[in-house]
């Protein structure tokens, strides 16, 4: 890889916009047609596919000719240069290749899974996660991230819950603007950057039972109070480019729908980057029902203005529809444009090798500073579930029985991700040895397969199990049972790690059950069988060091659920910004009949958006508003007090939710606006402070678009979607639209 150095130039300045404008315009002016398409279509790197296989001429073939201006995939770095090459020696204008992958939650080293760091609410933390993937894959070539995934999540039987911020469009929000500019940084021009990519516009999420790429049939006002948020927040935050969706929306898939690309995205959110198509679905448009051939389905895409036509080649197709007069070829330059914009914005129209740094690969995978910040990441993204006292491990407690599929598996970096260094990612049992526990005090048994009994596993467990003073049961799901394409109809711990948790329990030992886990399971059960339950899910390379200092207490566990935990799977899609009904559920009518309720279980999650415990307690108390009248000019301060009663350091997430209780369209029962972490020393308080505007009164309604709407709203503050104080009312004198204009 010496050879890349050779070939990279260096001081390269960056363009100007207007220098960019220019260059462009010079080369398109002598681009042919079939040029200019080759630049819209991406291939991949090697045979490794991320869908179903695709019938096209080798990379190398549709490279040279210009039949490829972007590759997907190319994760070697000797791949990117000897690609690379291929299109600046021998294509016809020379133009360089985007090197786009998936980095959804590390490059080489591996974090917390996208749901999992989520629950640390911490945006700085999240930033730097994707900064340092960002640093890795740049390392090797890559220079557009197919990422972050954005997309709202209500439904835990969707296997990529795992890749997203779960069910609050506010919090989603802020994840979505800290994973941009974690990526992207603060110029595309840095090689040590990528180009994030939002995916999938829209509603991916919402698809019906749960199950991936099935039919979405939301309303306007979902799509834009739920759906929209993160993409509008990272739009705003300069994401360079977009990614569809593969469902349909109002009956049109996303990929050909003029509404959501054209009118939605381009028009009303001032959207000029690039706008790929997910993995086949423009020719999908056929398989939807809404185009009679391929050649239609490209035509109707190109229409609703998308760029790069990912691997499938279905733009093949366009050169002779714009010889038909079906496609105009300005709708090719614009294309191209936006292509042409984003390969001079990152520097390689000047420097075509600026990404391939071999030197940079040795210095930055995999690296302590970067395993540190893996590490501290993992810690906040734990979440306690229940515990009645018997976390954190005594240093002096006894003999530990460890068992499970993922007591001493490496199975703990989640779905997306293509690291190097699996082989070397710290299992619980090593994390556990590592804090000073010996071995002999260590009982270890894997009692059954994640799926599958094992022979005489169960009988072993329980020898272990009946040695042992307490018992830390590992349970939960592989890797790949969750992610794309791995919908599950039962969100449970799988029937054989059922049994040996049965069998183990049966002993009567102290358990704690620690989960491994890419979405919400139904753990009803194990809450009322174990003595404490850590969720876990998949936190990357340093998993077993991040969960050993959670169980022994040297971090004080700070994580919050950002996705309900349904109590039965018979209530999902179950989430806490839910309209109210005009039949709820009150605190006195839980007997009645005609009321909104199951006859067979609750309506409430076994455990709530925003919640999580503590190995200390807090109270939040004091809670005063120091206006409860405001106009579209005013704030509302919401001064908090928060005092940590227990004995040892922590840090609580004050959450501050706000209900309309009166609207044009009816209102969720209330919704994140706000949140403070705060760290306290045993018995110190600490007042914090809220500020109400009116932009976070504003939603989408048919009859007004973006307003906020005069009337009632309760502010509630507490430590979870279900532990919250009384409401505390103000009024909103006045009407203020989209616009800032005061409507009354
Ligand atoms: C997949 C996924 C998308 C990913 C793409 C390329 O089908 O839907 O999220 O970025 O293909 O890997």
């Amino acid at each position: 890889m010496e050879e890349a150095a050779v070939h990279r130039k260096s001081g390269v300045r960056e363009r100007t916009d207007e220098e960019i404008a220019e260059a462009v315009e010079a080369l398109l002016a002598d681009m042919s047609l079939e040029e200019k398409v080759g630049q819209m279509c991406q291939c991949q790197a090697s045979n490794f596919s991320f869908g179903h296989a695709v019938e096209s001429d080798p990379p190398e073939k549709l490279i040279a000719e210009g039949r490829a201006g972007s590759v997907l995939g190319a994760f070697d770095i000797t791949r990117v240069f000897e690609l690379q090459r291929i299109a600046v020696e021998q294509s016809p204008h020379g133009i360089p290749l985007l090197f786009h992958a998936d980095v959804i939650h590390g490059s080489q080293t591996i974090f917390p899974i996208p749901l999992a760091w989520s629950s640390s609410w911490d945006m700085e933390a999240i930033q730097e996660a994707c900064a340092i993937a960002a640093k890795e894959a740049s390392a090797s070539g890559t220079i557009f991230n197919h990422g972050p995934m954005i997309d709202i999540t209500r439904d835990a039987r969707w296997g990529r819950v795992s890749e997203g911020a779960g069910e609050d469009p506010f919090l989603g929000a802020l994840i979505a603007t800290a994973q941009v500019a974690g990526y992207q940084g603060a110029s595309l021009h840095n090689e040590e950057t990528l180009v994030a990519c939002l995916k999938h516009f829209i509603a991916y999420g919402a698809a019906e039972a749960g199950r991936d790429y099935n039919s979405v049939d939301i309303s306007e006002g979902t799509l834009r109070n739920v759906y929209l948020p993160p993409f509008k927040a990272a739009l705003e935050a300069g994401a360079g480019s977009v990614m569809n969706a593969f469902n349909i929306y109002q009956g049109v898939p996303v990929a050909a729908n003029m509404f959501i690309l054209k009118e939605l995205l381009r028009k009303e959110l001032g959207f000029d980057g690039i706008l790929i198509s997910d993995y086949g679905s423009v020719d999908e448009i056929r398989i939807h029902g809404h185009a009679k051939d391929t050649k239609e389905a490209a035509l109707k895409a190109v229409h609703a203005t998308m760029d790069i036509e990912m691997v499938t080649r279905a733009f093949d197709h366009l050169p002779a529809l714009v010889k038909e007069g079906k496609v105009s070829e300005r709708q090719i330059d614009d294309a191209v444009r936006r292509i042409l914009y984003v390969k001079y914005k990152t520097g390689i129209m000047d420097d075509p090798y600026r990404y391939i740094r071999p030197e940079k690969e040795i210095e930055y995978h995999f690296n302590e500073a970067h395993l540190q910040a893996s590490l501290e990441l993992a810690r906040k993204s734990a979440v306690l579930l229940k515990n009645n006292g018997v976390l954190p491990l005594a240093k002096d407690t006894g003999k530990i029985a460890l068992i499970g599929p993922f007591a001493d598996s490496k199975d703990l970096l989640g779905p997306w991700q293509f690291s190097r260094y699996g082989h070397e990612t710290v299992t619980l049992y090593e994390g556990l040895l590592e804090k000073g526990i010996p071995a002999e005090r260590l009982l270890y048994a894997q009692g059954s397969g994640v799926n599958k009994a094992i022979d005489g596993g169960i009988e072993a467990a329980i020898m272990q199990a009946r040695e042992a003073d307490i018992v830390v049961l590992a349970l939960g799901e592989s890797s790949d049972m969750s992610g794309e394409a791995a919908s599950r109809m039962d969100v449970i711990i799988p029937e054989a790690q059922q049994r040996l948790a049965e069998a183990v329990i049966a002993e009567g030992k102290p358990t704690v059950l620690v989960l491994t886990n890419g979405r919400p399971l139904v753990l009803d059960w194990y809450d009322r069988h174990v003595d404490a339950i850590l969720e876990t899910w998949f936190l990357g390379s340093q998993a077993g060091h991040a969960i050993a200092d959670v169980l022994t207490g040297d971090y004080n566990p700070s994580g919050k659920l950002t996705m309900s935990f349904p109590a039965r799977i018979g209530q999902v899609p179950v989430y806490y910004n839910s309209f109210n009904t005009g039949r709820p559920v009150t605190d006195t009518n839980g007997k009645d009949k005609f009321i909104s309720k199951y006859l067979d279980g609750p309506n409430d999650p076994l455990y709530p958006f925003g919640y999580g415990l503590s190995y200390t307690t807090f109270d939040i108390s004091d809670i005063t508003l120091d206006r409860r009248e405001m106009t579209a000019d005013d704030t509302i301060t919401v001064t908090v007090n928060v005092t940590n009663t227990g004995g040892v350091s922590g840090e609580e997430t004050v959450q501050m939710y706000i209900q309309d209780c009166c609207g044009s369209i009816v209102r969720p029962v209330k919704e994140l606006k706000g949140f403070r972490k705060v760290w306290l020393e045993p018995g110190e308080s600490r007042e914090v402070t809220f500020t109400i505007k009116v932009e976070q009164l504003t939603f989408w309604s048919p009859a007004s678009g973006y307003a906020a709407e005069p009337g009632t709203f309760k502010v509630y503050i507490g430590s979870s979607s279900r532990d919250l104080s009384d409401g505390l009312e103000f009024e909103l004198l006045d009407e203020l639209n989209h616009n800032g204009e005061e409507l009354n």
